[in-house]
């Protein structure tokens, strides 16, 4: 694990898209919320761009020729259907020409208090020596999001993967620190301190899928 990255550990704008998030009278907003996760997203790219590789590049202007430096990685932005997806929006917004992969999985109640993690759908190309950007909204054990990359994982070997949520738990974060099989960094909005005994973050912000796209059956 080289690195874990916290928006909100400093002073910035992301805390006014966090907030809103978080308060139920904004939350009925659905398209709002959706753009606050996107730009969650778009803001832990910027700063993953800083972490990727790249040569010098001459931009000729009508005027002249500018130095300057162009990415050269690979990169694939994956989420988990369907929570995953304005934040998937948000990271191909700044990678413009990053490949996709999905992963589909479900969280089904096996009783009073527990939660088994089902996978259906895993589609992504070779990810043999890419950067993988693994975008889900909210880490909360953090077991989702590693089966999730572990069917990813099938179809290759990334130079490094990036795991990024708007809101994690600390249990969340010490899961995937400890157990996540490659060479990770993990880019988050926030760190809550607490999980409920159904698994959802807390404070947390509620069940980010229903609030961007309605309740499921
Ligand atoms: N998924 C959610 O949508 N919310 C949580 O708090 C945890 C998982």
């Amino acid at each position: 694990m080289s690195k874990v990255f916290i928006l909100n550990q400093e002073a910035n704008v992301a805390s006014n898209y966090l907030n809103e998030l978080r308060d139920p009278s904004i939350q009925t907003d659905r398209a709002r919320f959706r753009r606050n996760l996107e730009r969650i997203g778009e803001l832990l790219s910027f700063e993953i761009s800083k972490t990727l590789d790249y040569q010098d590049a001459d931009i000729t202007t009508p005027l002249g020729v500018a130095k300057s430096r162009v990415i050269t990685d690979k990169l694939v932005v994956t989420t988990i259907l369907r929570a995953g997806l304005p934040m998937y929006e948000g990271v191909l917004n700044i990678f413009d020409h990053a490949d996709s992969g999905f992963v589909a999985s479900y969280r089904s109640s096996t009783g009073e208090d527990e939660v088994e993690i089902n996978m259906e759908y895993v589609a992504s190309g070779n990810l043999d020596g890419k950067i993988v950007i693994l975008a889900d909204p909210m880490l909360a054990t953090g077991k989702s999001l590693l089966l999730a990359l572990e069917g990813l994982l099938k179809n290759g070997t990334p130079k490094h993967v990036h795991i990024m949520a708007a809101i994690a738990s600390q249990d969340g974060v010490d899961y995937v620190k400890n157990n996540i099989p490659v060479e990770a960094s993990i880019w988050l909005g926030a760190v809550d301190a607490e999980l409920n005994s159904k698994s959802y973050i807390i404070p947390g912000l509620g069940d980010a899928g229903d609030l961007c796209f309605g309740e499921k059956l």
